[in-house]
């Protein structure tokens, strides 16, 4: 495929399946319309705002009175001083309300304007018309997801995923977190949830006693089929690995890919289970946030745990590393290539993406474009 326009398009070398678009460098608009991992529920404590940064959107975050999480957009509408500067407060009804730092204007939960200190008797002013920006959040499975809509007025039309094989206890309805590491990631949201997908960079990046090193490659076959939002590598016997040998018995592992940058991992014997979720935040364009979070009801974990935080650690901080190596030389916009069929997962990816923001932007259905097959590579 050649560059025949005259806009800056890099040139894909070696389309890995027909039909591909250019694979652009510096990468494309931020997936919207769609839930996104904002925290596990442990990091939302009462009591306290939480500010941060989804999609290039400012965000403060706190629990009301009942404890459910809200997020408002963090930038009163008073002087556009960050709400999360100011305090979380007790109302004389018990709700609770957010407090700007610099004239005291109160805001509820859901946004509504409740106060403006400085105005006296007679002064009307209809405190109904001034709102902060309120965000959709969901409490499940022991974390805080938030929709990130491309109308700012839209609502979820969909519920936050919740995947197959989650580990619950008998007659429990929540799974719980029982580990996460969160690490920043110095790149764009497309590059970021490729090298998630990307299986060939392990026995080079990942080197570790616990992993494989590069000089012991392995030729692997992967069976996949479409799911709702993304993909999953059928259930199979896996190679080993030190969580496997834990776990023990007859191991099957399952690894699903939802968008907008989701990878869950079960692992599962007869009796015991583990699922470990990959999550991929973006900040902005040029940063994300990535959390391993690992729930399980295989006690001998809980003793592993302590062992296993510095590797874990490790493997996120190797990632960090290639995104910002990777950024030096994306910040030239270079073609970049797609070869069979160890970047086909990453050609899946830009295709789902596109679809989903095509078919939101058409009111239409999203049509998965992925056909199960069969991949091959060496690992
Ligand atoms: S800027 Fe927030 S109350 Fe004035
Ligand atoms: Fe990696």
């Amino acid at each position: 495929m050649t560059n025949t326009a005259n806009t800056p398009v890099p040139v894909i070398k070696a389309p890995a399946e027909p039909g591909n678009d250019a694979f652009r460098a510096l990468g494309g608009p931020l997936t919207r319309d769609i839930w996104y991992v904002a925290l596990t529920a442990g990091e939302l404590k009462t009591g306290t705002l939480y500010k941060k940064k989804f999609l290039n959107e400012p965000i403060v975050m706190g629990r009301d009175e009942t404890g459910a999480p809200f997020a408002l957009r963090d930038l009163c509408p008073h002087r556009g001083v960050p709400l999360s500067a100011g305090r979380l407060l007790d109302e004389p009804d018990g709700a609770k309300s957010v407090q700007c730092p610099y004239h005291g204007w109160r805001f509820r939960p859901d946004g509504g304007c409740l106060h403006i200190p400085s105005l006296v008797e007679g002064q009307s002013f209809d405190l109904e018309n001034i709102k902060v920006r309120r965000y959709h959040l969901a409490e499940q499975d022991d974390l805080i997801w938030i929709y990130m809509p491309a109308d700012p007025n839209s609502a979820p039309d969909h519920p936050p995923p919740r995947f197959a094989n989650m580990v619950l206890k008998k007659g429990q309805a929540e799974a719980k977190v029982k580990y996460v590491e969160t690490a920043e990631l110095a790149c764009h949201q497309d590059h970021a949830v490729i090298g998630l997908l990307d299986p060939a960079h392990t026995p080079f990046v990942h080197k570790s006693p616990l992993w494989r090193s590069s000089k012991t490659l392995k030729e692997k076959e992967k069976h996949y089929k479409p799911s709702e939002m993304g993909f999953t590598m059928l259930s199979h016997k896996p190679v080993n690995s030190y969580i496997y040998n834990i776990i023990g018995g007859e191991i099957r592992v399952e690894i699903q890919f939802l968008l907008p940058g989701l990878r869950a991992e079960s692992i599962r014997n007869r009796t015991r289970g583990f699922l470990g979720l990959a999550a991929i935040t973006p900040i902005d364009e040029n940063l994300c946030e990535i959390r391993e979070i690992m729930y399980w009801d295989a006690p001998i974990l809980n003793l592993v745990k302590l062992i296993a935080r510095p590797f874990t650690r490790a493997f996120l901080q190797q990632d960090a590393r290639m995104m910002k190596l990777q950024g030096e030389g994306l910040s030239y916009n270079p073609p970049l290539m797609q070869i069979p069929d160890a970047d086909t997962l990453m050609v899946w990816y830009r295709r789902l993406k596109r679809e989903w923001m095509k078919s939101r932007m058409e009111g239409r259905p999203f049509m998965n474009p992925v056909e199960p097959a069969v991949l091959r590579w060496r690992t």
